[in-house]
């Protein structure tokens, strides 16, 4: 299609792919989530970051990391030395899917038919901004950007050639952190380690 070709105004080209995706009908997803949450950060970023999807919150403000997960994002990432600001935010899946429990939205995993039928949309992203370096943050967003599942505990912490030539590192999903038992403090801190050494490769 004619938005694979190098776009000649990269941010008229975000936008509309954007607008377009609040439209997005390619999974059974958006029927029950509020919005399409996008991704957001400078086009000419050269880290972009990889989510899973939009939680709760998410899904109500329309931008990501914007819950409990993004603040313990928010906190790696300054922890690493990485300005939020100068990352691009994004997530394999973008509308938020769940459960209801009652009256609370239980968060369920994206399916691999739902993850493949997102990856337009991140390809897209990625074809605009050019990463030097993508970080897949979690399994989801491992499994989104190299079209396989990928296991974490073998790949993260290391450069790997995505198929399309760019670079990723894979590392836990901040969420993890949240839920795990165990030494959290020593899994913080290889999280961290693991942000400072995929952005120390962008430099
Ligand atoms: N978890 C994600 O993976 N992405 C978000 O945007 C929020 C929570």
């Amino acid at each position: 299609t004619a938005r694979t070709a190098p776009p000649t105004n990269i941010d008229a080209a975000w936008t509309a792919l954007r607008d377009e995706a609040e439209g997005c009908t390619r999974c059974q997803l958006h029927k029950h989530a509020t919005q399409t949450v996008f991704g957001e950060g400078p086009l000419d970023a050269g880290i972009m970051l990889v989510g899973e999807q939009p939680g709760d919150q998410e899904d109500v403000q329309g931008r990501p990391f914007v819950g409990p997960a993004g603040q313990v994002l928010d906190d790696a990432l300054a922890a690493a030395g990485i300005d939020r600001g100068r990352v691009y935010l994004t997530n394999a899946v973008k509308h938020f899917k769940y459960e209801l429990r009652g009256k609370r939205r239980i968060h369920q995993r994206p399916l691999t038919g739902e993850i493949n039928a997102c990856r337009w949309w991140i390809e897209q992203e990625a074809l605009l901004i050019r990463p030097k370096v993508a970080i897949a943050l979690g399994a989801t967003a491992a499994q989104s950007l190299f079209g396989r599942a990928m296991k974490i505990g073998e790949s993260r912490g290391r450069a790997i050639a995505l198929p399309d030539g760019g670079e990723a590192w894979i590392t836990i999903h901040p969420s993890y952190l949240l839920r795990m038992q165990g030494d959290v403090e020593a899994e913080r801190t290889r999280f961290v380690e693991e942000l400072r050494m995929a952005a120390r490769s962008v430099r």
